[in-house]
């Protein structure tokens, strides 16, 4: 029997590195014959992801229940991908998924978490949550944020706030950022380890309510 792979989501605000943790933790379990895969949020290439560009470029207004939605959508239209992969054995680093969509959308004014969070219900729920966390001096010293919608100090700080709110302790992993790329990677390895050890013998889960 194929031993599932495992489900790892990297969260967090803007500028803790993210993208560059989950390449490095693909690259390296592929260097270990352990099968993973990179795959992010928003995933801009499929018809409704090309529609969430356009509107973080500030190309085209749409109102925030319409652009949750859409944000949620593109999860659903991935959704089959990702159980398929995970089945035959391939696992799978995730750059953003449903706390992002929650947390980004329910900073917004008159948008409620628990509604923004009920169109998550069903997806496949990761195996760990990689959360990083980036001071706000750190973050400062990083450099300016780009022009994208959603990169502003104060609406990250909400985010920020959000995201505490979501916390899984059960799949919630907090690490520390602020520091080098080769120290976050190394923990992050470990954790992987320690998580994919029991999640191979385990069914999917799904988010829940
Ligand atoms: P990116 O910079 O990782 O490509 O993400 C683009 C922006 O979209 C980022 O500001 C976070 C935001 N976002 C949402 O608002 N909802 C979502 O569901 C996701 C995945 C991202």
């Amino acid at each position: 029997m194929v031993r599932r792979g495992t489900f790892i989501v990297f969260e967090g605000c803007d500028r803790g590195g993210k993208t560059t943790q989950c390449k490095k933790l693909v690259e390296a379990l592929n260097k270990k014959n352990i099968p993973a895969e990179y795959m992010n949020f928003p995933d801009r290439t499929t018809a409704v992801g090309k529609i969430i560009n356009d509107y973080l470029k500030k190309n085209i207004e749409l109102p925030d229940h319409a652009v949750h939605l859409l944000f949620s959508a593109n999860r659903w239209e991935l959704e089959p991908v990702i159980r398929k992969k995970l089945h035959s054995g391939v696992s799978l680093v995730v750059d953003r998924y449903s706390y992002s969509g929650v947390a980004f959308s329910a900073a917004k004014e008159n948008m409620d978490l628990q509604w923004c969070w009920n169109q998550e219900e069903g997806l496949p729920a990761p195996d760990a949550v990689f959360i990083l966390n980036l001071s706000e001096s750190a973050s400062l010293q990083r450099g300016g944020f780009g022009e994208e919608r959603y990169e502003l100090t104060d609406f990250q700080a909400k985010v920020r706030s959000n995201y505490k709110l979501l916390k899984d302790p059960k799949i919630w992993k907090d690490i520390d950022a602020d520091r080098d790329v080769e120290s976050v990677h190394n923990e992050i390895l470990k954790l992987f380890e320690e998580v994919h050890s029991q999640a191979v013998s385990q069914p999917i889960k799904t988010l829940k309510n």
